[in-house]
């Protein structure tokens, strides 16, 4: 949700700090803050808004150093103000913190620091944070009596060892200390953090995306887990001051991948660059000479796979729908009982999880806290996990028995776009993969993969629709209340198209089965409300078109997403957007695009911040 940049080198840390942030930006903007050490002081600049008010704040001061700590918040506890925004000081001004995370117990540690002498000024959870280390670094008491004599650099870490100690919840904290100027401290449980090793200098960051520019080495902070840094190097150790024999990982992708190239922001081109990811995620995987699927992360327990009697699936958001795709397809191809859940329901209820149960998580950012949740408590009761995951080496990757990877690239944008479209891709290719293994038979699955290898170009295809997708939307933007209606394999692209217009243009929308409609919403209908079908010519389309009768008959303006050559359709919609011909699996990866492009239009036209809507996240490390 929030995003944690930290740098020790030999460079002025503030535009290292700043730069880093706005890679940043996407995963919280309600305001931010930066603490530089010059090696006497800490400096700390913090306000509310955007990271252009910070560097505005920071042009106009003199602060300098090549040690700091920044933060860019997605505001939890307390308001989105500039008192409560990142770096946290503990009450002596000497020791600042930036913390991604929530402290579940802070109220019992904050009363308790406060009958300890500690003041307070923020009303976040974080504070607490840096008042603890700063009590145990400056109140000798705290120590056995043979370490009254530590140095400094020792008692800042035990300190702050002994602060991890006592908090429940997530953290990824980095720590400063205006008596220890030359040390940089880093640890995570639950919130990711990743040390990058540069050529002297290191970038700690909650996101690879801060750290790429300066290097492409990193080690990936596993759970209770710290990193000590110093002008001499680093040590990595847990919470409870065991040796961790780090990997320096290479990071996965480029510094193109997270510039906007050209497009004006980061969803357009995220919806353009479709046809591109989803070959990627195809390729290796989706061998067409030899008529088979690919999938090297769940080979090895493949056997226990196929003889599956259950999937359960669990994710939020646009994962959520891409699973709901994904029970219509494991039930269709595998025969296999499927269930869609959301991961937050999930974990509190009681499932029953039988034996032969594979759980599968769908998470883009693959650090949701629901669904990492979610994952744990079926993994407790016993079900394989399955991971499909976007952001490799993230939580719920290395939290699961196997996983598949959607190589689709960053996604910055916070609406969904190219990872639904992985999802759905891997979610097929792993139903293919089981259903061979089980009853399907070689040529039916070659009529699979060969239609799914015709999916990257037919999406180009869609986007050619761009501009007259964009005057419909002009026609429509002003109207506050939306329907999408589907049937089938359509439903869960009806939802994530309302979805995507409800997040970034703030249009109220709702996804239905088209079937429902006649249930209640039809009486909303009215010629000032826009009905979208998704309608592709396959196994219900006469029953959708007959809904689209009940629609036109009551005035309802109807957006229909048809297929390449439907005629028929037009008597009834009053806009088309065309899709081309494919197998009914496969067309919710092709029935989404033009509702993508309709939401970014709308919200463009609507004067939105497209890649920053009001009030989200992209990933969302809080309950
Ligand atoms: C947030 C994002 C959504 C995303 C959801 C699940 O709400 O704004 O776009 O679908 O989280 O995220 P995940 O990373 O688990 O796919």
């Amino acid at each position: 949700m929030c995003g944690i940049v930290a740098y020790l080198g030999d460079k002025q840390a503030e535009d290292i700090l700043i730069e880093g942030l706005k890679r940043l930006e996407y995963r919280g903007y309600d305001s931010s803050g930066v603490a530089i050490s010059d090696g006497k002081k800490l400096q700390v600049v913090r306000s509310s808004g955007r990271i252009s008010v910070l560097e505005k704040l920071l042009d106009d001061s003199s602060i300098s150093g090549t040690i700091g700590i920044a933060h860019t918040r997605w505001a939890t506890h307390g308001a989105a103000t500039t008192r409560n925004a990142h770096p946290h000081m503990d009450h002596t001004g000497k020791i600042a913190i930036v913390h991604n995370g929530i402290v579940e117990n802070y109220s019992t540690l904050k009363k308790w620091l406060i009958n300890n002498g500690s003041t307070f000024s923020s009303e976040t959870d974080s504070e607490v944070i840096a008042n603890l280390i700063s009590h145990f670094f400056y109140d000798q008491s705290q120590y056995d009596g043979c370490e009254v004599d530590m140095s400094l650099d020792k008692r800042l870490i035990k300190a702050v060892r002994m602060t991890l100690r006592e908090l429940d919840g997530t953290f990824g904290v980095t720590v400063l200390c205006e008596d220890v100027p030359g040390m940089l401290i880093a640890a995570r449980r639950g919130s990711p953090l990743a040390l990058g090793i540069g050529d002297g200098e290191y970038i700690v960051a909650s996101d690879a995306a801060a750290i790429v520019k300066h290097t492409t080495q990193a080690i990936y902070l596993g759970d209770n887990e710290m990193a000590v840094i110093t002008r001499d190097g680093y040590q990595t150790s847990t919470i409870e001051d065991e040796p961790v024999a780090s990997k320096i990982e290479q990071i996965e992708y480029s510094l193109e991948e997270i510039e906007l190239a050209g497009f004006e922001h980061f969803m357009a081109k995220e919806i353009f660059e479709q046809p591109e990811t989803l070959a990627a995620c195809l390729s290796g995987r989706l061998d067409v000479k030899n008529g088979q699927i690919n999938l090297g992360g769940i080979a090895d327990l493949s056997r226990k796979l196929v003889r599956a009697h259950k999937v359960n699936i669990t994710a939020c958001g646009t994962a959520w729908h891409s699973g709901l795709v994904g029970e219509y397809i494991f039930e269709e191809l595998c025969q296999l009982p499927t269930d869609v859940d959301y991961a937050s329901e999930f974990r509190y209820r009681n499932p029953i999880i039988e034996e032969g149960t594979v759980h599968i998580v769908i998470s883009q950012s693959g650090e949701t806290i629901d669904t990492l949740a979610a994952l744990t408590g079926a993994r407790q009761r016993g079900a394989l996990s399955l991971g499909i995951v976007n952001s490799v080496g993230s939580t719920i990757a290395r939290n699961t028995d196997c996983g598949i990877y959607l190589h689709v690239g960053p996604e910055i944008g916070v609406a969904s776009t190219k990872a639904f479209t992985g999802q759905l891709a891997v979610l097929t290719m792993m139903a293919l993969y089981i259903a061979r293994r089980r009853h399907m038979s070689q040529s039916r699955l070659e009529a699979y993969i060969n239609a799914m290898a015709k999916i990257p170009e037919q999406i180009r295809t869609i986007l050619g629709q761009s501009d007259f997708i964009k005057e419909t939307a002009q026609q429509y933007c002003d109207r506050e209340n939306w329907l999408f209606l589907g049937r089938g394999y359509q439903f869960p692209v009806a939802l994530e198209g309302a979805l995507k217009l409800k997040e970034i243009s703030y249009i109220h929308a709702e996804g239905l089965p088209a079937a429902e409609m006649k249930h209640g919403p039809i009486a909303l209908i009215t010629p000032e409300m826009p009905v979208v079908f998704v309608a592709p010519r396959c196994g219900q389309y006469e029953k959708v078109v007959g809904n689209m009768e009940e629609v036109k008959a009551r005035g309802g303006k109807i957006i229909a997403v048809a297929t390449e050559g439907d005629d028929e359709i037009r008597k009834y919609a009053d806009h088309v957007f065309t899709v081309p011909d494919t197998l009914d699996e496969l067309q919710p990866m092709l029935t989404v695009v033009p509702l993508q492009l309709l939401a970014y239009h709308a919200a463009v036209i609507r004067g939105h911040d497209v890649d920053k809507p009001r009030n989200l996240a992209k990933s969302v490390t809080v309950e």
